[in-house]
């Protein structure tokens, strides 16, 4: 009877036990039983809830750390800096160990990083880096020129410029003057495109050819629309429009409607040579339905994995596995990073890519 009672005693004590352990974060209090990662917080600081992938890689995150045992302060910060500075010193407040931060811009940060640092807590760089501060350990991100050159060597092709064709009508959508990763995408698609608009095989009508003219604010849907609503009254009034680089695909929505009010997509105004970056859904329906050309494909599968081994190896006393040390300087040092390989996604190999690989289902992709 006695020893009934202690093995009932025991048992509701660890109901009581499990009940403690998530609050309102992430532990999975499970798979990592007895693991280093068991109950350790972990804050995972996304820049913005309005941009699709954003929301996959926040998810993606929670449950890859999860899995690992660890207690996951996910927040989202609706492209506010303030919010996200606050959400982070609330992070360091709670115990997280390692802050993996998706920055809003990548240059406000530096004070509340300091704070982390005096803090003993780790900070990994998740897509974007963070400027000017040596308080930041890690990066992980795609190859963001080789995204760039990936849209620029698209247009390359399709317009058949290494043939020698043309001249064609090129304008340019890049993203906002705070993204680091937007300095890399526009280097990239230029360093491919710049020498066919010295030849004059590539003709930008409207003049705008530098990143801060082509820059899209926050990467917004609508302030790329209105730009390109603008170029497209004042200097393709009688003049037909081959192709737009957008640097990504909210900005390539945008230019979409804007062409699309300006009567492309029609039998005589064909939609031009559009790209894009992210393949959101929305732009994988344009894909299909011809819209827009292509987009760039980052899995954020693989890179919430590679930012979870970093986690484990920080706090394990390990050193992160990295492989590029040359090309983040972020003003202080240079940041080691890990580079995923971006892959082309357009008509021709998006089921093999995004649905054969399960990153999306085919009803998803229906209209
Ligand atoms: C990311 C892109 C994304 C853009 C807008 C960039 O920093 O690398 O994938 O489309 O931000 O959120």
């Amino acid at each position: 009877m006695k020893k009934f009672l202690v093995l009932c005693l025991a048992l509701m004590m660890s109901v009581v036990m499990a009940g403690c352990g998530g609050s309102s974060s992430g532990s999975s209090g499970g798979s990592g039983s007895g693991a280093p990662s068991k109950g350790v917080k972990i804050g995972v600081s996304m820049p913005t809830k309005s941009l699709q992938r954003w929301n996959q890689d926040g998810a993606n995150m929670m449950s890859k750390l999860k899995e690992k045992g660890y207690d996951v302060d996910l927040q989202f910060a609706e492209n506010k800096v303030e919010s996200q500075v606050s959400q982070i010193e609330n992070m360091i407040t709670k115990g997280c160990k390692v802050i993996v931060v998706g920055a809003i811009d990548g240059g406000s940060l530096s004070s509340v990083l300091d704070e982390a640092k005096s803090a003993g807590v780790k900070v990994i760089a998740y897509d974007r880096l963070i400027m000017n501060t040596d308080a930041v350990n890690y990066y992980a991100t795609f190859d963001n020129y080789g995204v760039g050159q990936i849209q620029g060597q698209y247009i390359e092709q399709k317009l058949g410029l290494k043939e020698g064709k043309g001249p064609f009508n090129l304008e340019i959508a890049t993203g906002p003057m705070d993204d680091n990763n937007a300095v890399f995408f526009f280097k990239g698609a230029m360093d491919v495109l710049q020498p066919y608009v010295d030849k004059g095989q590539l003709v930008v009508r409207s003049g705008q050819v530098t990143r801060e003219q082509c820059a899209t604010p926050n990467w917004d849907e609508a302030k790329a629309q209105e730009r390109m609503d603008n170029l497209l009254t004042t200097n393709y009034a009688s003049a037909k429009l081959d192709a737009v680089l957008c640097s990504n695909d909210s900005v390539s929505l945008g230019v979409q409607s804007a062409l699309k009010s300006a009567g492309y997509n029609t039998a005589d105004k064909p939609m031009p040579v559009i790209t894009g970056q992210d393949a959101n859904l929305p732009n994988v329906k344009a894909i299909i339905s011809g819209e827009q050309s292509m987009s760039v494909f980052k899995d954020t599968r693989a890179l919430a994995d590679q930012v979870v081994k970093m986690v484990d190896a920080l706090l394990s006393g390990k050193e992160p596995e990295v492989n590029d040390t040359k090309t983040y300087n972020n003003g202080v040092k240079i940041v080691p990073s890990y580079l995923l390989k971006p892959q082309f996604v357009d008509k021709d190999n998006y089921k093999q890519l995004l649905i054969d690989s399960g990153y999306y289902k085919e009803a998803d992709l229906q209209k």
